[in-house]
């Protein structure tokens, strides 16, 4: 069934309604909820891993240091902000930091729901975690970013996370390289 924007749109606040009370997230984890933002028209989905210290203080996805990186590759893609829907499979930031199969697993229940308002053309999933949410399967990122993977008449652009240029400069040009096959996918 095809949905309106207002329709998405009020969707989109239920789920985050949802996410906000949910205990199951809530357990082990930091701060505020994450649902994620942007267009729920979008063609294209950023999706990373979970929260960030900042994000969990403000509510807001990648408004980190990873985040100064995604919207900056967002911008040199020719893609706005506004057109794009950004999310992690995660939507608190865990005491542990880095979240476990049981955190993916049950984040990817909420992120389901989300895809399925939004239906985008264009996934991307932004490292390891991404990927085993999406995938089921663990993914070793340097050996297999770059691919894109067609799945429930989606496509997914598989990438490294956003943070990974910020501990290893290297990774930043493979990074905007993957990037710059997403104008491709979205014609
Ligand atoms: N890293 C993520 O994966 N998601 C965020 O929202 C912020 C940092």
């Amino acid at each position: 069934m095809k949905l309106t924007l207002k329709q998405k749109q009020a969707s989109l606040e239920m789920i985050k309604g949802e996410i906000e009370n949910c205990k199951i997230c809530k357990k082990g984890k930091i701060g505020r909820a994450v649902p994620g933002e942007g267009s729920a028209n979008a063609k294209i989905v950023f999706l990373g891993e979970a929260p960030g210290k900042t994000e969990a203080e403000t509510g807001r996805p990648f408004i980190g240091r990873a985040g100064k990186v995604l919207r900056g590759l967002i911008q040199d893609v020719g893609l706005k902000e506004d057109e794009v829907f950004i999310t992690s499979p995660v939507k608190y930031l865990p005491k542990y930091v880095t979240p476990t199969e049981a955190d993916i697993k049950h984040g990817f229940l909420h992120l389901d729901k989300q895809l399925g308002i939004i239906q985008p053309k264009v996934v991307v999933l932004m490292g390891r975690v991404a990927a085993l949410a999406i995938l089921k399967r663990q993914v070793e990122v340097s050996k297999e970013h770059g691919k894109i993977i067609e799945l429930d008449e989606r496509k997914y652009l598989l990438t490294y996370h956003p943070a990974a240029p910020l501990y290893s400069p290297k990774v930043k040009p493979e990074l905007v390289k993957d990037f710059r096959k997403i104008k491709k996918l979205l014609k």
